[in-house]
């Protein structure tokens, strides 16, 4: 095997925690099981395969079924923005949304503006397009969650908005976590204020389920046929099965009802790791999330992360190493990292902090003696 496809010992390490039942997972940020409306869902397949004429295992067309589009439509002018379900594309999830918007708002070796801490998928699709990351107050694109961001679970302040705004540069809006801020706030999108330059990204992923791969990308009217075309290029369109699967769930059951039964889940869960934190590692800090699956924290020393990772699965507890969500990273300064909330069960909290500030005790001390 060459060293270009040799697998990164690290993607080892977070796959074997991943497997092993000991290892309590408080990495990965991954939606709760407990969550996912299985019932409905395979009624909603059923009904789905039934449908005459099969729509559900048919070819469709590359922008998507319609009345997925219009239920998106919708929902952005409820937020403000003037969307018909013509402007929606549904991609195979919001990460394909990213991709097309990247390709056609940005040439290669453009600036891209990120946030501080950013989604690390989006980071490592940036750079493979050799795309070149900036702060928020460069670049001639930006990258953003504004409602939500994945890691720190805050809003954009309404001060670095208006800054965006005024510079006029093109916005890839990443939506994925707006509907689980946990005030149930109907956030502003970027899209609503600057249509012309917006690449709206959203996905039922965090609010549904992964699984099915439903996201989708709004752009500026004039890049339209440029971004289904591109899309068609690719894949000639999302999955026809899990289209029906998720229009026909919508049409059945009160989405703003689950979200508020959700809102209420993920805040009660972070208040339960937050707690945990707070009483077995009294110097990290972090502040409380809006919304979201985490918590993002700023640890008091630098150590080495990635051995520090490698002695946390060793105790039985898992973390995502905070580099990875860094536009920038010194090793010099103290380590952040992100622990989630969302998907283990909050019982296991405490001894997962547990296990985690022993791993931390043990880093900070061999960084200290070497
Ligand atoms: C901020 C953000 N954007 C996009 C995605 C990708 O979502 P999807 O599953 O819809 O591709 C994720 C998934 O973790 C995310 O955290």
């Amino acid at each position: 095997m060459s060293d270009a496809t040799a697998p990164d010992p690290i993607d080892r390490l977070i796959r074997k925690a991943a497997a092993s039942p000991r290892v309590i997972g408080l990495g990965g940020g991954l939606p709760s099981e407990k969550q996912f409306p299985r019932k409905e869902l395979a009624a909603a397949f059923v009904a789905a395969l039934k449908r005459q004429g099969s729509p559900a295992l048919q070819y469709g067309w590359p922008e998507g079924q319609e009345p997925l589009r219009v239920w998106i439509a919708r929902r952005l002018r409820e937020r403000g923005a003037t969307v018909a379900a013509d402007d929606v594309i549904i991609t195979n999830g919001a990460q394909q949304a990213i991709a097309l918007a990247a390709g056609l708002a940005l040439r290669k070796g453009a600036p891209i503006a990120v946030e501080d801490a950013s989604y690390p998928a989006a980071l490592d699709l940036f750079r493979s397009r050799r795309l070149r990351l900036t702060s928020l107050s460069e670049g001639r694109a930006a990258y953003l969650m504004p409602a939500v961001n994945n890691p720190s679970g805050m809003a954009l302040s309404s001060a670095a908005r208006a800054t965006l705004l005024a510079r006029r540069v093109p916005l890839i809006e990443d939506d994925a976590y707006a509907d689980l801020n946990f005030a149930g706030r109907e956030s502003r999108p970027f899209l609503a204020d600057a249509p012309d330059r917006t690449y709206h990204v959203g996905t039922m992923s965090k609010t549904l389920c992964p699984g099915l791969r439903v996201g989708w990308l709004v752009v500026p009217h004039s890049r339209r046929q440029r971004a289904v075309k591109t899309k068609q290029d690719v894949d000639l369109q999302a999955n026809s099965l899990a289209q029906a699967v998720v229009d026909h769930y919508l049409s059945n059951h009160d989405f703003d009802a689950r979200l508020r039964v959700l809102r209420r889940f993920y805040q009660r869960r972070a208040a339960r790791l937050s707690e945990a934190v707070h009483k077995t590692l009294p110097n990290w800090t972090f502040d409380f999330p809006a919304g979201g699956f985490c918590l993002w924290i700023q640890t008091d020393a630098a150590v080495d992360e990635k051995r520090f990772l490698e002695r946390a699965v060793a105790e039985g507890v898992s973390f995502d190493l905070g580099s990875t969500f860094l536009r920038h990273h010194d090793r010099r300064e103290p380590n952040r990292l992100r622990l989630s909330f969302s998907y283990e069960d909050p019982t296991k909290f405490t001894e997962g902090v547990r296990r985690l500030a022993r791993a931390w005790r043990w880093a900070v001390k061999s960084a200290r003696a070497r």
